[in-house]
């Protein structure tokens, strides 16, 4: 992390000791003043208050309104993708993509780069031939030279491998791995490097917040590559959590503290709490109790430096698709009111 960060959200954290220690009467529970958004309280923490979002939703004046107000950060949540991005050998398709760049420019907002290598949404040009090693490096250089340098300097992170770990902590068995060997990771990140010397690269994971052996694969090798030059800056903490289970904050902030020590920014890429329909009171507020708690943890660790949730409305999200029977995992209802979990924030953030 850059030092003036460290500096500053030291000072930030100074002047909250401070000001809490000079107002002995100052209820703590207090709502911040109404007119400032999350946005806003985010940015006098010098944090990046993130959503994901699809271009059909930035173009849409109803949410674009409500995203350029409440985030300062945006991670497209399809449309960098390797399948989205290049449906045919011949065919890059930038639209979506770069209608969430221009979007997020025009507002001053940061962007992620999600993601450059996956398991998933690959294109069936890709993974049905039989390449290989040699051109399956070749279509992977091409790939992160070409969208990293599309986006240099425009995209200040991006997550340059996703989920590449089983839950044992054994690497996952992707068209990468087997077609290329373990190696496909620095080589990777050497390739996103070279593209945007300036962008921040990172490793992004789920299951992998707190203790257990996948937050450990995901520790071994970011402290291997890091021993050994290859440029990886940072671990991305999904956070795909539910009202039943989220990862301990104390096991949260551990790992980040442990991850701060080999040098590396954490950024928290994709929280969202599920829970079981119907939805009732009190599971909106255990929701917003642990949405607070995350956000808690990465305040307090100087390595914390963004915090993206899996897009904003319960209108779209992924969980129902997935999870049958679970869903209102966002901050914003399906009618964009805001949620429990919309004030936790923002009490976080005060
Ligand atoms: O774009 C097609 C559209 O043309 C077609 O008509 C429609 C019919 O179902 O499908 C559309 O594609 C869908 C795509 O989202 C865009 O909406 C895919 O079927 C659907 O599988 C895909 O789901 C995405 C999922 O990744 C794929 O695994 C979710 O939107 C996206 O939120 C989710 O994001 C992932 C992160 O990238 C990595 N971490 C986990 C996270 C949640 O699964």
């Amino acid at each position: 992390m850059r030092p003036l960060t460290i500096i500053r959200r030291s000072l930030v954290t100074l002047l909250i000791v401070a000001t809490a220690a000079l107002s002995p009467g100052c209820d703590s529970v207090d709502a911040p003043p109404d007119d400032l958004t999350l946005r806003d309280l985010a940015e006098r923490n010098n944090l990046q208050i993130g959503t994901a979002v699809e271009a059909s939703e930035v173009a849409d004046r109803t949410y674009a309104d409500l995203i350029r107000t409440e985030f300062n950060s945006l991670t497209a949540g399809n449309a960098m993708k390797f399948g989205p991005l290049r449906p045919t050998i011949n065919t890059f398709d930038w639209t979506n993509a770069d209608a969430i760049v221009d979007f997020a420019e025009s507002h001053r907002m940061e962007v992620r780069g999600h993601t450059l290598l996956w398991h998933s949404q690959n294109p069936s040009w890709l993974i049905n031939q039989p390449w290989s090693r040699a051109q399956m490096i070749e279509m992977m250089r091409q790939h992160i030279t070409t969208v990293v340098g599309r986006y240099r300097g425009r995209v200040s992170a991006w997550d340059v491998v996703n989920e590449a770990f089983n839950e044992d902590g054994t690497l996952r068995s992707t068209i990468w791995l087997t077609r290329i060997g373990p190696e496909y990771i620095e080589m990777a990140f050497d390739f996103a490097n070279q593209a945007d010397p300036d962008a921040r690269l990172f490793i992004n994971e789920y299951s992998a917040e707190g203790r257990g052996p996948k937050s450990d694969a995901v520790f071994n090798l970011v402290s291997d590559l890091r021993q050994r030059g290859v440029p990886v800056h940072g671990v991305g903490m999904q956070m795909h959590v539910s009202t039943s289970w989220a990862p301990p904050a104390a096991d949260v902030a551990w790992n980040m503290n442990r991850l701060r020590e080999l040098g590396v920014e954490v950024h928290i890429t994709e929280m969202d709490v599920r829970m079981p329909l119907p939805v009732t009171d009190a599971k909106l507020q255990q929701q917003a109790q642990i949405y607070r708690e995350m956000l808690d943890v990465c305040l307090e660790a100087l390595n914390c430096t963004s915090f993206t949730i899996w897009g904003f409305t319960d209108l779209h999200s992924w969980i129902p698709d997935h999870f049958p029977g679970q869903g209102a995992a966002l901050i914003f209802d399906e009618a964009l009111n805001p949620k429990p979990a919309y004030d936790a924030l923002r009490r976080a953030l005060e």
